[in-house]
């Protein structure tokens, strides 16, 4: 029967803990009756009676504790012999106990169940933090004042086990190149402890996506007090009850036939799903919409005309502009196509149709086709250097915004990504872009590959997922897997219910040492042995068992943490944020469905 102890790697192995203290504690008595002593003596001595006294000794103990300090110095008086004693024997303890806390703090720091401590986070933490910060925004570096709280980083959580005293130096923060993702079952705390406070805290511009009001009602009115910029709601769908205020054009950026690729390719994610890229029936509705959109945004035309060319698949308008405008071949593929077998073609104009279902929604369209009112147009250019605020709803499933949600949201880190090139590399402030529900609304499908770009201009995204299977179901297991590997802050949650996920991070998180105490029962007596074994630090079961409120963090290089998140209901701003939520609600229960 073998029954394991504890972790080692503390100081001493349990074995040796008991023998040890009373090693301890003989020679503490040592040395506390040896200050007692020389307290004596040299009270003696200031008082003018010579160093001198009883010899140092069992005897000199056994006195002084049954016969009280100024018998052994008889000479002196009483009360300096007391001050003398006591002042030694108190400066001895003191002297101890700031011996132990100076240990405690360089030697105990680690966690001693194997995942990381303050000293394995360090690069998140203050002063490497400040560090990185004033490298990476060079209007930190700039300032006098040394940055702190959340012009550091993307706040993640406090190190698990941290006590309300420390927790300001043991808040863990992501750095501005860091490209973060975090998996978390529902109601585990992704709205309500990265979301918010991310927006909340951003230093520059934000993108924000999901498909319920709560983020963008604890969120909104905020950010533009806090900003004084425009906050622009992209809501096609009425989930929080604003009236529409601009419109945004998708085929104003769409100069060529890459561009045009790129947001046919946000529709025809839609329905291409886990289907590998080379589906045939995905890719040719691509080429079509590819086609359709360049034909309109060369001829100044609307997706208006998209929709009525993609229910009729002989009309010969989109190919004659395409000529017209110089794009041959896209023409000759399309007249083409129009000229195939009929079931074929059908086929692909019905699974383009499908792609483009939000398309057919009046509403909808009313936010990406020219009002018959005179609304302003979102600047996507020159968003990502203001400190404006997009937020972009969509409800989930077939005929949602969110093929338009995920081309506005690509096409503002682009711009984005551009304007950091043209200032030299990054962004200052970074821009933050959140994307809460990223596998309902924001389906972008190279996001995967845009994440190992994003993080060095200055463009922090934050994908936020319930499952890995979710995000599987949107990028396949490859994209998946890219986005998973060039995350360089992931955050597992409560809730993993994926046997191999929840093995993979207990893999990752590693081992230890346990001491394992075995019993024999012999002949004659029992007998115990120890041994050292191998164990899982945080098996999969544990995984998968942790607690709401707290996520793992991996981050790149370093080992695995255990956080406790903050929720904004029990931070600073709690009363303010609730108002404003309560208040947003409340204005869009008033306002209605549309
Ligand atoms: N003001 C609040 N006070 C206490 N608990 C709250 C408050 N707001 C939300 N919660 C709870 O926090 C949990 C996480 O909510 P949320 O962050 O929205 O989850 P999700 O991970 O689905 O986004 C929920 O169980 C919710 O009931
Ligand atoms: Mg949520």
């Amino acid at each position: 029967m073998s029954r394991p102890l504890e972790p080692s790697g503390g100081f001493l192995p349990p074995e040796s803990r008991f023998p040890m203290l009373l090693v301890a504690a003989v020679w503490g008595g040592v040395v506390l009756a040896g200050a007692a002593w020389s307290g004596g003596a040299a009270a003696s001595w200031i008082t003018g009676h010579g160093w001198q006294g009883p010899a140092f000794g069992v005897d000199f103990a056994r006195a002084l504790l049954t016969e009280g300090p100024p018998r052994l110095w008889p000479a002196a008086p009483a009360a300096v012999v007391w001050a003398g004693v006591l002042t030694a024997v108190v400066a001895v303890v003191m002297l101890g106990v700031g011996l132990v806390l100076a240990w405690r703090r360089t030697v105990g720091t680690t966690s001693p169940h194997g995942l990381a401590g303050p000293r394995d986070l360090a690069n998140l933490l203050p002063p490497a933090s400040v560090q990185r910060a004033r490298s990476l925004r060079p209007s930190l570096a700039a300032s006098a004042e040394e940055p702190s709280g959340a012009a550091l980083g993307i706040t993640l959580g406090v190190l698990a086990g941290t006590s309300h005293r420390r927790r300001g130096d043991r808040t863990v923060r992501a750095s501005w190149e860091d490209v973060l993702l975090a998996v978390m079952a529902p109601r585990a705390g992704k709205t309500t402890s990265l979301a918010v406070p991310t927006v909340l805290d951003a230093p520059g511009a934000v993108v924000a996506t999901s498909n319920k009001s709560d983020l963008w009602a604890a969120t909104a009115t905020l950010r533009a007090a806090d900003t004084g910029e425009a906050v622009w709601t992209f809501d096609p769908q009425a989930i929080t009850g604003t009236a529409q205020t601009w419109w945004w054009n998708p085929l104003t950026a769409v100069t060529s036939v890459e561009e045009a690729s790129r947001l046919a390719g946000h529709f025809v994610q839609e329905v291409r799903g886990e289907k590998s890229a080379r589906d045939f029936w995905s890719s040719a509705a691509h080429d079509l919409l590819t086609a359709l959109l360049l034909a309109a945004a060369a001829s100044q035309r609307t997706l208006h005309d998209v929709y009525e060319w993609l229910n009729d698949p002989v009309i010969p308008t989109p190919a004659a502009l395409l000529r017209e405008h110089g794009y041959h071949a896209i023409a000759a593929s399309l007249t083409g196509r129009q000229n195939g077998a009929p079931e074929t073609r059908d086929g692909v104009y019905e699974t383009a149709r499908t792609a483009a279902q939000c398309l057919r929604d009046d509403a909808i369209m009313a936010w990406v086709t020219p009002p018959a009112t005179d609304l302003p147009q979102l600047d996507t250019a020159g968003f990502a250097t203001s400190r404006q605020t997009l937020f972009l709803l969509s409800k989930d499933g077939a005929g949602a915004a969110g093929p338009l949600v995920a081309a506005l949201t690509d096409r503002v880190m682009r711009d984005g990504v551009r304007a950091a090139e043209r200032r030299g590399g990054r962004l200052d402030p970074p821009m933050v872009v959140v994307l809460d529900e990223a596998a309902n609304v924001c389906r972008i499908s190279d996001l995967p590959d845009l994440y190992s770009h994003l993080g060095s201009r200055g463009i922090v995204p934050l994908t936020i997922l319930q499952s890995y299977r979710q995000g599987v179901r949107v990028w396949g297991e490859t994209g998946m897997d890219t986005l998973w590997s060039a995350a360089t802050v992931k955050l597992l949650g409560a809730g993993i219910d994926d046997a191999k996920l929840a093995e993979d991070v207990s893999r990752l998180i590693g081992d230890h040492d346990v001491t394992v105490r075995s019993f024999s029962d012999g002949d004659r007596r029992r007998s115990t042995s120890t041994s050292l074994r191998r164990q899982r630090i945080l098996p999969p079961e544990d995984v998968r068992a942790l607690d709401r409120g707290t996520a793992l963090l991996l981050a790149t290089g370093l080992r695995v943490a255990r956080l406790t998140l903050l929720p904004y209901y029990r931070g600073p701003r709690a009363a303010e944020i609730t108002a404003a939520l309560e208040k947003a609600t409340a204005d869009a229960v008033t306002a209605g469905p549309r």
